[in-house]
């Protein structure tokens, strides 16, 4: 059937097979597809880019079981288990940490695989392990925060386990001695002694004021991760935009915003059919209906070639792009 209800972008592609394990027993007896396949959570950064897509497999294992120790509160949570949700209840059960990533879409079991984060915070900061269903070997296994291999919007589960298994839960340490993020712009303002739902309010208006509602209109989050440069690219590029927004990292590097760069080239805003660059967050791509997944890649293209005449900075998807083979480039996704 259709995947329109499946994915945040609502492309409305179709699948034939769609297998869904609700318990730890199905997994056990899931049968391995011998076709091309995909592990689906709620399709918030998943764009299905032909009009067939391989077949999907949902997680939907539930359940929140938290452990209170001396020093922290330690939380196993179903796969499929939604993430604003879950921040929610921990945040009004009195165990803060998770407050800048509200709003976040998606299930709990896709965070660690692309490391979700925001204002300051990311799952790696919390992540204390991920229950793993081995494909080969049919036992659930646990991967440590360390064997995840975490980076920016990175894992372990997009390379090496790609395809080998599936994440059943993950466990996550929740600190007693808790210490409010405000670094980033939009939280600064707060005092020092605010509470974690009050960040958690001022996070969820900051988000609904940028960012569309994929159920008002269809997006798949950030289209593109922030790109990273030299120091040396960098510097050149601030002679000319003195504006520019940047985060310093580690070893003489330094995070744009993409954002911005596609504001500069002028497609803030810009549509093309029903593909579009939205009006008040250049980052993200919005469906306005029946846009296809190919219309928002040929517009993901446009960006790219557009910061890249005039910035000289690559940018790349975040967002994973699906075929009916399975993951693919956006080139690929063009016929
Ligand atoms: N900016 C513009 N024009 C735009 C968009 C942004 O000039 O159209 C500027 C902003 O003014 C700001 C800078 O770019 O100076 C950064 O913008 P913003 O604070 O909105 O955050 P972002 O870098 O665009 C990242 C994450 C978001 C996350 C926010 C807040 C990525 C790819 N995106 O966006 O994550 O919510 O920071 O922490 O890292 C997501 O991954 O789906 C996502 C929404």
């Amino acid at each position: 059937g259709s995947v329109r209800h499946l994915n945040s972008m609502a492309i409305d592609s179709h699948c034939s097979k769609l297998i869904e394990i609700s318990t730890l027993a199905e997994l056990a007896e899931l049968t391995i597809p011998d076709e091309p396949f995909y592990i689906l959570g709620e399709g918030s950064n998943t764009l299905f880019v032909e009009s067939n897509t391989p077949t999907l497999l949902k997680p939907k294992l539930k359940g929140i079981e938290v452990t209170e120790q001396q020093d922290k509160f330690v939380l196993n949570i179903g796969a499929g288990e939604n993430w604003h949700e879950l921040v929610e209840y921990t945040v009004t059960h009195g165990m803060p940490g998770l407050e800048n990533l509200a709003l976040i879409p998606g299930s709990v079991g896709a965070a660690p695989v692309q490391n979700i984060g925001a204002y300051g915070v990311e799952l790696a900061d919390f992540c204390h392990s991920v229950t793993w269903f081995d494909f080969a070997t049919k036992q659930l296994q646990t991967l440590s925060a360390a064997e995840c291999l975490f980076g920016y919007r990175e894992s372990v589960f997009k390379h090496a386990l790609k395809g080998k298994g599936i994440i059943a839960s993950i466990t996550l340490a929740l600190p007693k001695n808790w210490q409010p993020v405000l670094s980033y712009a939009g939280l600064n303002t707060l005092p020092e002694n605010v509470d974690a739902k009050t960040i958690m309010v001022k996070v969820i208006d900051i988000r609904n004021s940028k960012l569309p509602n994929p159920i008002e209109l269809p997006n798949n989050g950030s289209f593109f991760k922030n790109p990273i440069v030299d120091t040396k690219h960098f510097e050149q590029l601030q002679q000319d935009y003195p504006d520019m927004p940047f985060y310093t990292q580690p070893n003489n590097q330094v995070k744009l915003a993409a954002g911005w760069l596609i504001e500069k080239v002028g497609l803030k805003g810009y549509r093309v059919g029903d593909a579009g660059v939205h009006e008040k967050q250049a980052l993200v791509l919005v469906n306005f209906g029946q846009a296809s997944g190919e219309d928002i890649a040929q517009l993901a293209l446009l960006v790219i070639a557009k910061v890249f005449a005039k910035f000289a900075v690559q940018l790349e998807p975040e967002v994973r792009l699906i075929g009916k083979g399975g993951e693919c480039s956006l080139t690929d996704s063009i016929s």
